[in-house]
């Protein structure tokens, strides 16, 4: 496909890419001339940022950056006259069949559940991999997760994992909240309480680690407020290119906060998969208990209420 590597079109198509959508994983019904390491009848699940594995990002491990994978993963596969557009992020998770590059269809064991396969392929190794590749939390931190959707859960899982001492989760949902606290949280609190939670925990200092897990300016503005001096923002929310946060150029110098972006884990991204499926068949993160409801594709309208509304942690769509 001719592909035009202009900066905007490339900042479109990934934040096309970054707002919340379904993953997926399925069996490969048939691979295209040229295709090696793929065969027909092989449990895939679908990485919707694939790695070109020649640029100098995939050269240097960071595969999570590669601009081929970049440009990908915000091209829909197909069009008809009138401008539609099907597939989403070139896997297109939402159909029976899906015509997808090769690079996005990633081999999974045999004992990895389609469905356990599906959360991998997104929200999993992006909230885990912030906890533990890019903010690399210290045992005995304390944190707190701003916005405890199925991303935001899993970097409480990360800092779990990481031996925080404190992981306060920060949601308006009820029901997000209480979950968040079945996931490793020590507690929650909704947003207009996150200050008294700070001066509480932390006497007024701030946490070592926030993680911004909601994609707004707002959402940063306050982590970055609840961030300590010296501590680390890490900034996983896929954000609208807008210039809405303000941060003046004092506070970035003299509060010497640490902003650490994430992007789909902030590492490579099969490695970030692999060790996924290593904790989970460890036992040592949960995720069959992210899946909160189960829906057949005739229902997807119920699906996608259920993920705007957060009455669903994560609805799996059965095909
Ligand atoms: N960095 C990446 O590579 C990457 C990858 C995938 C998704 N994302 C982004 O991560 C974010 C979270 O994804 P998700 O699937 O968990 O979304 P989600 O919609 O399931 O969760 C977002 C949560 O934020 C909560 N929230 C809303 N306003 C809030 C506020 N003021 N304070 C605290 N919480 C608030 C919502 O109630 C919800 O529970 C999104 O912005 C998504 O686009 C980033």
């Amino acid at each position: 496909m001719p592909l035009r590597p202009l900066r905007d079109e490339r900042r479109a198509a990934a934040a096309r890419a970054l707002r919340p959508r379904p993953r997926g994983r399925g069996e490969i019904l048939d691979v295209g001339d040229g295709v090696s390491g793929l065969a027909q009848g092989d449990r895939v699940l679908l990485c919707w940022l694939p790695a070109c594995g020649t640029c100098p990002a995939c050269r240097r491990g960071q595969t999570q950056l590669c601009l081929a994978g970049f440009l990908n993963a915000g091209t829909p596969n197909f069009k008809r006259p009138g401008g539609d557009v099907f597939g989403f992020a070139g896997t297109g998770t939402f159909a029976e069949e899906v015509v997808v590059d090769a690079r996005c269809a990633v081999p999974i064991p045999d004992d990895v559940p389609f469905d356990i396969a599906a959360l991998i392929g997104c929200g999993v190794t992006t909230g885990l991999g912030a906890a533990i590749n890019t903010a690399d939390v210290r045992a005995g931190s304390s944190v707190a997760v701003i916005g405890c959707g199925g991303v935001g859960i899993c970097a409480i899982q990360g800092a779990r994992l990481k031996g925080a001492a404190q992981i306060v989760a920060v949601d308006p949902v009820a029901s997000r909240r209480e979950a968040a606290l079945t996931f490793g949280a020590t507690e929650a609190v909704p947003p207009d309480e996150l200050a008294d939670a700070k001066q509480r925990i932390t006497a007024g200092e701030g946490f070592d680690y926030v993680f911004e897990v909601v994609g707004k300016s707002a959402t940063a503005r306050t982590a970055y407020e609840t961030t300590r001096r010296g501590g680390t923002l890490c900034v996983v929310g896929a954000g609208a290119m807008d210039d809405h946060l303000r941060l003046n150029m004092f506070e970035l110098f003299f509060d010497e906060k640490r902003i650490l972006p994430s992007l789909y884990g902030g590492g490579d991204v099969v490695q970030s998969y692999e060790r996924a499926i290593a904790l989970w068949r460890a036992g040592r993160i949960d995720l069959a208990n992210l899946i909160t409801h189960r829906v057949r594709l005739t229902e997807i309208n119920e699906a996608l209420d259920q993920m705007r509304t957060g009455t669903s942690l994560r609805t799996c769509v059965e095909i």
